[in-house]
Formats: C-alpha cells, sequence, structure tokens
C-alpha cells in the first residue's frame, strides 16, 4: 500500500509556505489506518517495549492504537493543566513563545521500556520533550515511531542514540 496516497497536502496552511499533510484522510479510512498502525507495530515489536507515549492530540491516535496492537498500555503527555494527577512538567520551545508538557509521575516505572509514537516527526521539539518526561521518570526510551517525517527539517537529529521509524518521509 502507497500510504502517501492517503495523506492530503493542504498549502499554505497554517501559514503561506507550509504545505501541510493532513492525516484525516488517512484515519478515515479504515484499511489505510489498520495497515499504516500494523507497519509500525512490525517494525517496533523487536523492541520489547512495556509501554506507548504519546503527546496530544494526534499523538493518541498513533500511539493508542499501536499499544494495543502491541497489547502494551498507553501514556498520554499532555499540555500543562490536563493531567489530574500529580505530574511532573518541561517546557519547551515553540516558533512563537513556549509551552509546557506532563506527564502523570505514576505513569511509569524506573526501567520501564518506553516507545515514543506521534504523528509527525518535523523539528523534533514536542517528541525530544517527550522523551525528555519519559526519562524524569526513569524510564528507559527503546525507539521512536512517526506516521510522517519531514526528513528537511532534521528533527531526527534531536534522537540521536535512538531507534527511529517512519512510515512516510517527505
Ligand atoms: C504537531 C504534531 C507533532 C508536532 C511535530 O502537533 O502532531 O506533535 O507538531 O512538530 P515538531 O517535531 O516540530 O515538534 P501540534 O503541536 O500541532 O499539536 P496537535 O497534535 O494537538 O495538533
Amino acid at each position: 500500500m502507497n500510504f502517501k496516497d492517503y495523506i492530503r497536502v493542504i498549502p499554505d496552511f497554517p501559514q503561506p509556505g507550509i504545505r501541510f499533510k493532513d492525516i484525516t484522510t488517512l484515519l478515515k479510512d479504515a484499511e489505510a489506518y489498520r495497515k499504516a498502525v500494523e507497519t509500525i507495530a512490525d517494525k517496533v515489536r523487536h523492541l520489547n517495549v512495556d509501554l506507548i507515549a504519546g503527546p496530544e492530540a494526534r499523538g493518541f491516535v498513533v500511539g493508542a492504537p499501536l499499544a494495543l496492537m502491541l497489547g502494551v498500555g498507553f501514556v498520554p503527555i499532555r499540555k500543562s493543566g490536563k493531567l489530574p494527577g500529580e505530574t511532573v512538567e518541561t517546557s519547551y520551545d515553540l516558533e512563537y513563545g513556549s509551552d509546557k508538557l506532563a506527564i502523570h509521575k505514576d505513569a511509569i516505572k524506573p526501567g520501564q521500556r518506553v516507545l515514543v509514537a506521534d504523528d509527525l516527526l518535523a523539528t523534533g521539539g514536542t517528541i525530544a520533550t517527550t522523551v525528555k518526561l519519559v526519562r524524569m521518570l526513569g524510564g528507559e526510551v527503546a525507539g521512536a515511531a512517526f506516521l510522517i517525517e519531514l526528513g528537511y527539517l532534521n528533527g531526527r537529529e534531536k534522537l540521536e542514540g535512538l531507534d527511529v521509524y517512519s512510515l512516510m518521509t517527505y
């Protein structure tokens, strides 16, 4: 299956000059969505992770079905102020300003192997922050998986030393 056929490219969103990769056209196709997640699952199964961690919001639509397919649990990484229990948080830079991501303190036990997953690897800021939160809890990040990698933004450089798998690269 050519997964790129299911990605809709929208020019000039959210800003002029950006060609936005819209995954909703893949998600609404039952077979394409299942095959996409299955293909990722087959690539990362050998990492034998205990958990998948994914950042809101689009990281949930990749990370949660991947967790089910691998038979492991899912840990949501959320914007500050959204998780109800005790959290650890860390801030990350955005194009304009900064934001904070949070994880429940008891989400990961020290030594547990974690795969971080998201829909998109762009600059790598979001996933690097996710990796940092997992490590703050003593989790061992075993790898990272994405539907799409924007290779020209070099986000992979922020994941040095990790096993990184992307289903599609632009
Ligand atoms: C998008 C995307 C990734 C992140 C990738 O999320 O889902 O999480 O950007 O970019 P980066 O590699 O440059 O950090 P966004 O912040 O738009 O949030 P959303 O998933 O809630 O739409």
